[in-house]
C-alpha cells in the first residue's frame, strides 16, 4: 500500500501540545503561522496529569521572594542547575502565574480572594529555615486547568492543530532546522512540515522503568529522533523518582498530600523522614525522601516486610481531603479500594521526570554543543529540554514553572524571529529517513515482538538503574539493552494496514525508549559520584572537584560519545545538602 505525503509551509510548528507546547505556540501565533502537532488530542497531554501545584514566589500567605526559590531550586538540584536559568525561571514565575490566573485559570483562592498558596517539598522560606506556602494550585489538578486553559486561548488565537500526528523525523539541512515529518494516525499519510522555526515540546520518557506515574505515550520521540540527528542529549543520568506513587501501579499521589500535612509511616508506624531530614521532614527534596524509602525497606521496615511505606492522611480534616485533593482521593478509592480519609495508603517511589534532556538556552534554542552554539530554528522546551534549571533534581511544582516561563520564552524568540527568515530549503532526502524506518518495520520478518522487548527493558532500567546504582548493575543494564537494541532491528508488526496503526506506532516508541535508556545508563555509570537522584551506592559522595559538570551524550558511529560543559555559578556557591 502506497503511503501518501503531504506537504504544508508554516512559520513554526510545535510538536506536543501539552503546557510547553501550547504556551509556545500562543506566543508565537500572535506575530506568526503556528501549526501545533500532536500525537495527541492536546487536552489528553501529560501536563494535565499534573497534580499539586505550580510554585511562584507570591507571597499571598507567608512572606516571600524568587531569591529564595531561587535558593531552593539551586540547592534541591544539589547545585547542578545553571543559575542564570534558574534566576530567568523563578523571576518569571511570578508573572507567568498571574498571566494564566488572567486567561482564566480557576485556581484555589485565600478567604480574600487571592490565589492560594500550600507546602511543597524543599521549597523554604529563608534560604533553608522553614517549609513556606509557594505552590499555587487548583485542587490537585493544576496541570489539567493549565491545558484547558491555554489550549481555550490557542483556539481563540487561531492556532492550526494537527492532532493524532506521530513525529517521525526532524529535518535539518545546512547546519539549521527547516521543518519535522509527522504520520498521520487516522490515515497512514506522511505529512512534511517545512518551517521556520520547530519547537520541541514533546516531554519526558519514563515508559523506560516499570513503575512510572508516566502516561503510556511518554516515549521520548523528540528526545531520540533529534539525538539520531547529531544533537547531544545533556545530564541523561538525572532521573528522578517520586516518592509517592500508588504501590505497584505508579500512579501519583500529590506530594501536595504531604503539603496540607499528611506524614510518610514505615511498617513499624514511625514517622521515618524526622531521621532523614529533621527540619524538613517529609517535605524534603524527592530524592532523599525516595532513598529513604528504599533503606527503610532495605533494612526491613517496609510494610509487613515488603517494598512500601504508607502515606497517612487520616490526621487531617477530611474535608481539606476531599476538597483540596479530590483526584487523588478518588484514585486511591478506585485503584485500592482505600479510603484515605480513614485508611493508611500504601505508596513506593515511581520514575517520574527526566532531569535531562535536549539541550537550550534560556530563550529555548537548541545548543548542540558544549561551547553552546545554537542550532539555528531548533528549540525544546519541557521536560523534553535541558535548559538546566532542575540540575541533578527537580522541586516539585518547577515543571510547571518551567513548561510555562520557557515554552513562552521559546515562542516569544520565533515570533521576534521568523520575521526576518525565509523558509528554508527542505533536504532532497526529507521524506527518506521515515520511509526507510517505517517500511523496515512493517516488511520485517524477524519475528521479534516490541512488546516482549519493551517489558524486558522496563525491568532492568527498574532493576539496575532506578533510586540506587552501581557499577555491576550498570554494566549488566548496558548490556542487556544492547542486545534488546540488536534484537529490535528484527522487530516485526504484524498488521499493515495504515489507519490507527497502534502496534507500528509502539514499534516506533519503543525504539526510542531504547535510545534513551542506552544514554541514561551510559551518563550513570561515566559519573562515579553521587548527586541529587544520580546515586551511587559505590560513589556515595557529591564529588565537586570532578564531576560538578553537565554532561552531553552524542551518538556516534553506533556508539555514545560523552562531552562535557561547566555549570553557570552565579548567586549560591555549592554547599553540603542538609535539609
Ligand atoms: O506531587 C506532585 O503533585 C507532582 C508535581 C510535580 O511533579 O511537580
Amino acid at each position: 500500500m502506497a503511503r501518501q505525503v503531504i506537504h504544508h509551509e508554516y512559520d513554526a510548528v510545535i510538536v506536543g501540545a501539552g503546557g510547553a507546547g501550547l504556551m509556545a505556540a500562543l506566543e508565537a501565533s500572535k506575530r506568526c503561522r503556528v501549526a501545533v502537532v500532536s500525537k495527541l488530542y492536546p487536552t489528553r497531554s501529560h501536563t494535565g496529569t499534573a497534580q499539586g501545584g505550580i510554585g511562584a514566589a507570591l507571597g499571598n500567605l507567608e512572606p516571600d521572594s524568587w531569591e529564595w526559590h531561587m535558593f531552593d531550586t539551586v540547592k534541591g538540584g544539589d547545585y547542578l542547575p545553571d543559575q542564570d536559568a534558574v534566576e530567568v525561571m523563578c523571576r518569571e514565575a511570578i508573572d507567568v502565574v498571574y498571566s494564566l490566573e488572567h486567561m482564566g485559570l480557576p485556581f484555589n483562592r485565600t478567604p480574600e480572594g487571592k490565589i492560594d498558596q500550600r507546602r511543597f517539598g524543599g521549597h523554604t522560606m529563608e534560604l533553608g529555615k522553614a517549609p513556606v506556602r509557594r505552590a499555587c494550585y487548583a485542587a490537585d489538578r493544576t496541570g489539567h486547568m493549565i491545558l484547558q486553559t491555554l489550549y481555550q486561548q490557542c483556539i481563540k488565537q487561531g492556532v492550526a492543530f494537527f492532532d493524532e500526528f506521530h513525529l517521525t523525523d526532524v529535518l535539518v539541512s545546512g547546519g539549521r532546522c527547516a521543518g519535522v515529518v509527522a504520520l498521520c494516525l487516522a490515515t497512514g499519510e506522511l505529512h512534511c512540515f517545512r518551517a521556520k522555526a520547530v519547537l520541541l515540546a514533546t516531554g519526558g520518557f519514563g515508559r523506560m522503568f516499570k513503575v512510572t506515574s508516566n502516561a503510556h505515550t511518554l516515549t521520548g520521540d523528540g528526545c531520540s529522533i533529534v539525538f539520531r540527528r547529531g544533537v547531544p542529549l545533556e545530564d541523561m543520568e538525572f532521573f528522578q523518582f517520586h516518592p509517592t506513587g500508588i504501590y505497584k501501579l505508579g500512579i501519583l499521589v500529590t506530594e501536595g498530600a504531604r503539603g496540607e500535612g499528611g506524614v510518610l509511616l514505615n511498617g513499624k508506624g514511625e514517622r521515618f523522614m524526622e531521621r532523614y531530614a529533621p527540619t524538613m521532614k517529609d517535605l524534603a527534596p524527592r530524592d532523599m525522601i525516595s532513598r529513604a524509602i528504599y533503606r527503610e525497606v532495605q533494612e526491613g521496615r517496609g510494610v509487613d516486610g515488603k517494598d512500601y511505606v504508607h502515606l497517612d492522611l487520616t490526621k487531617l480534616d477530611p474535608d481539606v481531603v476531599e476538597r483540596k485533593l479530590p483526584d487523588i482521593t478518588d484514585f486511591v478509592r478506585t485503584y485500592l479500594g482505600v479510603d484515605p480519609v480513614k485508611e493508611l495508603v500504601p505508596v513506593q517511589p515511581t520514575a517520574h521526570y527526566a532531569m535531562g534532556g535536549i539541550p537550550t538556552n534560556t530563550n529555548a534554542q537548541v545548543v548542540a554543543d558544549a561551547k553552546n552554539s545554537v542550532l539555528t530554528g531548533l528549540y525544546a522546551a519541557g521536560e523534553c529540554a535541558c535548559v538546566s534549571v532542575h540540575g541533578g533534581n527537580r522541586l516539585g511544582t518547577n515543571s510547571l514553572v518551567d513548561i510555562v516561563v520557557f515554552g513562552r520564552r521559546g515562542g516569544r524568540h520565533i515570533a521576534e524571529s521568523v520575521g526576518k527568515m525565509e523558509l528554508p530549503p527542505l533536504p532532497s532526502d526529507a521524506l527518506s529517513r521515515s520511509h526507510e524506518e517505517i517500511g523496515r518495520l512493517t516488511s520485517n520478518l524477524g519475528g521479534e515482538s516490541a512488546a516482549a522487548i519493551r517489558t524486558e527493558l522496563q525491568q532492568v532500567m527498574m532493576d539496575r538503574v532506578s533510586v540506587y546504582r552501581e557499577e555491576t548493575g550498570l554494566k549488566e543494564a548496558l548490556a542487556t539493552i544492547s542486545t534488546l537494541r540488536s534484537r529490535y532491528r528484527k522487530v516485526e508488526v504484524e498488521d499493515r494496514s495504515l489507519s490507527y496503526n497502534t502496534e507500528l506506532q509502539e514499534a516506533l516508541e519503543l525504539g526510542y525508549l531504547l535510545d534513551l535508556a542506552w544514554a541514561t545508563t551510559v551518563g550513570a555509570l561515566a559519573r562515579t559520584e553521587s548527586r541529587g537522584a544520580h546515586s551511587r551506592e559505590d560513589f556515595p559522595k557529591r564529588d565537586d572537584a570532578n564531576w560538578l559538570k553537565h554532561s552531553l551524550a552524542f551518538a556516534t558511529d553506533g556508539n555514545i560519545k560523552l562531552d562535557y560543559k561547566p555549570v553557570s555559578i552565579t548567586r549560591f556557591q555549592p554547599k553540603e545538602r542538609i535539609y
